[in-house]
């Protein structure tokens, strides 16, 4: 029995000394490091060249916290536990193209869009190219998505679904024929089709377009806030233009 106890408070105090409150911008500006969060392999938004990560995502992020005054600590964690990590207060922001949606809006606190863009299929037969094509097929998508919700309320006519924990594993079983058609953003297609060109796929129509933002746990006003702002001040200062012209020679952010 006291040993159980003695377990017991061990583990309460234990944490009570990791367990940390979502930190409001005076807490980080006063420790002077930002924690954010993203999932990695999602190119050119945020990914690995060799042990560096890079990309959109990461550029816009760190300009971000250059103009907050504060320097920043990356962690790499799988897509579907970016957003709850947030709520156990385990980094400060999230950035990994998440759209802005109803759901995810009860739990997070989303930031002004960064990026508009939109769905895709992507076959390898060119008749396989929009919501209505998906009838019958062997549909992959990457866990935790949009673009999986998308076709599980729009196409309950598919043969099956097949969750993927990355878009690298959604690609390897459309190029090794376990599926038909996979469904995911239109720059990452790009990008990664342009790395298996032998593979011959194609690009379809849009399904649908979103739009992409940052998230803080929900209600950290301060810190959504002056992220937001700084965010206004790239849109006006050119310094988002550069960073977008310089991965996708054009300007991604959303129409007004
Ligand atoms: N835009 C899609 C969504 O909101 C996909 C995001 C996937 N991001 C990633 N880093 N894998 O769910």
């Amino acid at each position: 029995m006291q040993r159980i106890s003695l377990i017991a408070a061990a583990t309460l105090a234990l944490l009570a000394t990791t367990a940390v409150q979502a930190r409001p911008l005076d807490a980080i500006q006063k420790e002077g490091t930002i924690r954010m969060a993203t999932e990695g392999y999602y190119p050119p938004f945020a990914y690995f060249e060799g042990k560096k990560l890079v990309g959109f995502e990461i550029d816009l992020a760190e300009l971000m916290a250059q103009k907050l005054g504060v320097k920043f600590e990356w962690k790499t964690v799988p897509f579907d536990s970016l957003l709850t990590g947030l709520s156990q207060d385990r980094w400060d922001l999230v950035i990994s193209s998440h759209g802005i949606t109803p759901e995810r809006e009860k739990a997070v606190t989303f930031t002004l869009p960064h990026y508009c863009s939109g769905a895709q299929v992507i076959a390898r037969d060119d008749s396989i190219k929009n919501a209505k094509d998906l009838a019958g097929k062997v549909v992959v998508a990457q866990t935790g998505t949009t673009y999986l919700q998308y076709v599980q309320k729009n196409v309950p006519s598919v043969k099956r679904l097949v969750n993927f924990p990355t878009n690298e594993a959604a690609l390897q079983a459309l190029m090794s024929k376990r599926a038909d058609a996979w469904v995911t953003e239109r720059f990452l297609a790009k990008e990664m089709l342009a790395k298996n060109p032998n593979a011959n796929f194609k690009q379809g129509e849009l399904l649908f377009v979103e739009r992409i933002a940052a998230a803080v746990s929900k209600d950290n006003k301060t810190l959504v806030n002056a992220w937001n702002q700084a965010f206004e001040t790239a849109l006006k200062d050119g310094s988002y233009a550069k960073i977008s012209q310089k991965w996708f020679k054009e300007d991604i952010r959303c129409p007004e």
